[in-house]
């Protein structure tokens, strides 16, 4: 990791270095501290993007000390964190790292917490700055958030005071309206940081400059040269043992609501203003303002639900969902998503935007396609077109990450054969690094006060809004039997009927 070329720290020389700041974990014994936040904060320690004066409180339940948690947190670095440097600069960072055991329905701890933050402050002289980090069950988010208040730990005498709470923000646009309004309370909204950890991956990101640095794509990314748009989020993974949570939660609130959602705004969004936060999230909002509302009785045609049923991937005898532990036998709980989308702008009119998103399918793969029109007139016979294709340009999120462009192309030699080549751009070759975890830029511009690539209250509104008549179409169908996919393949066969009576057909990856 010390050797890796690390993008990040050519930012943050444009940017800032964070000033000197407390990051307090909640949730530090749970499994995203371990397999994501302590390796990102680990990795730039490494690469010397953290303050001097740097400190990591971690809160959670379980008996333990310090030196207790350290030594987990060793574990999970050497499991986590890739390359992981030399053993001094690992300790190095592990004394930075401090335990604090309390139960976050009680008040006591945080006025011991507020203690320690001051002690921090008159004996090291870490400055009043601190960032927490909400990585728990959502379900205690309103008590975490309220003893912070109770404790006057939402604002700070000398310093800035942040919040980064992880997703899921809210299950439905009354509950997320109503941990906003109790978030709101407490914090001011330029305090509040929700994370949408696609949000921070560099492929992402660069949708942004794909098309606001190049000029030649603006004349073309509109309704009169896209025939539609195809969004795939692929998980060869199934409910890893955490059944009981999926039940409550489903591929929509899941992947839909957020990841999926979001790059369908990067896709469709107008230029903004500059590249801030305030003008990015206007126009992503404006884009999820302009998306056709499904009316309840659109929800049975343009929208599929599936689950998967038993079958084998990659060598694998695994079982359906329904069998996974957590799940009742009777579940109705989606795990694969299919819908049809339209944009009602001038830009968007009729252009079809579809997305896919589903577990245990074939392939664990992300992108965007965009299907361009044919050619107005076709000058070359049926004959020679041994396969009929349109242009696609793909923007591959992950894995293999990069752009790819599909045309037509003469075979070589006497005969006029065409044939679609595809033309290939990708970040590995191309820069011959690996991109940072989305945890590390994410932390980084948190440290820093950016929140351009975190989700603003009315964004994250905006896409609950769009999705609640599907969740009331769904409760008023009550138990079915979804529609099943076998594991390993790419869906139901409802999701193909879906484009074939667009005379379409889903992209094969
Ligand atoms: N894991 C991921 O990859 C991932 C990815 C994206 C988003 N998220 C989101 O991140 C959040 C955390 O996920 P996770 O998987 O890390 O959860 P987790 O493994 O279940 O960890 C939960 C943590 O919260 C603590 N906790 C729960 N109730 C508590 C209480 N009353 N008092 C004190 N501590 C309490 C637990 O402490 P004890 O163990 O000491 O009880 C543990 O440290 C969730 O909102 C999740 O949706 C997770």
């Amino acid at each position: 990791m010390a050797d890796r070329k690390n993008p990040l720290r050519d930012g943050a020389r444009l940017k800032r270095t964070p000033q000197a700041s407390t990051v307090v974990i909640f949730g530090a014994t749970g499994d995203l501290t371990k397999r994501k936040l302590v390796p990102s904060l680990y990795s730039l320690h490494v690469e010397g993007l953290l303050p001097q004066d740097f400190k990591i409180i971690a809160f959670a339940r379980r008996d333990k000390n310090d030196e207790i948690f350290r030594n987990d947190m060793r574990e999970a670095l050497q499991q986590h964190a890739g390359d992981i440097g030399n053993s001094t600069r690992m300790n190095q960072f592990l004394s930075l790292i401090h335990y604090h055991r309390g139960d976050f329905n009680q008040t006591e701890p945080y006025v011991e917490l507020a203690r320690s933050l001051e002690k921090l402050k008159s004996e090291r002289g870490i400055t009043g700055n601190r960032l927490f980090y909400l990585a728990t069950p959502p379900s205690t988010y309103d008590a975490i958030i309220e003893n912070l208040g109770a404790a006057k730990l939402n604002k700070s005498t000398s310093g800035w005071t942040r919040i980064i709470i992880e997703k899921p923000f809210g299950r439905d646009l009354r509950t997320a309206i109503e941990l906003n309004n109790v978030v709101e309370r407490v914090f001011a909204e330029d305090q509040i940081y929700r994370i949408d950890h696609y949000l921070g991956k560099e492929t992402v990101q660069n949708i942004l400059v794909f098309r606001f640095a190049n000029g030649i794509f603006e004349p073309i990314w509109n309704r009169r040269y896209i025939d539609h748009v195809q969004i795939t989020v692929a998980e060869t993974l199934g409910v890893e043992g955490r059944g009981n949570f999926y039940e409550e939660t489903g591929i929509t609130r899941d992947i839909v609501q957020n990841h999926a959602l979001q790059l369908f705004c990067l896709f469709a969004m107008e230029p903004p203003a500059a590249i801030d936060s305030s003008a990015v999230r206007n126009e992503k909002v404006k884009v999820l303002q302009a998306v056709k509302q499904f009316r309840e009785r659109d929800v049975d045609d343009m929208v599929v639900r599936g689950q998967y049923a038993a079958g084998s991937l990659m060598g694998r005898r695994l079982p359906s969902y329904k069998e996974e532990e957590g799940v009742a036998p009777d579940s109705a709980t989606e795990t694969y998503f299919a819908a049809k989308f339209f944009i009602d702008n001038w830009r968007w009119a009729d252009v079809p935007i579809y997305i896919r998103t589903g577990k245990r399918l074939p392939k664990r793969v992300t992108e965007i396609a965009i299907y361009f029109k044919n050619a107005p007139l076709q000058m070359f016979s049926e004959k020679a077109r041994s396969q009929v294709g349109s242009n696609v340009l793909a923007l591959r999120i992950q894995p293999d990450e990069g752009i790819s462009l599909r045309f037509d192309s003469k075979v070589p030699g006497p005969s006029s054969f065409i044939r679609p080549v595809t033309m290939d751009f990708r970040y590995g070759t191309s820069f011959g690094q690996t991109p940072p975890d989305a945890y590390e830029r994410l932390l980084l511009d948190a440290l820093l006060g950016d929140s351009t690539l975190f989700t603003r209250s009315d964004e994250n509104q905006m896409a609950w809004r769009l999705l609640d008549p599907l969740f009331k179409r769904w409760e008023q169908l009550g138990k079915i039997e979804l529609p099943q996919y076998q594991i390993g393949t790419w869906g139901p066969a409802q999701a193909d009927g879906l484009l074939r009576n667009d005379q379409r057909e889903w992209r094969r990856l």
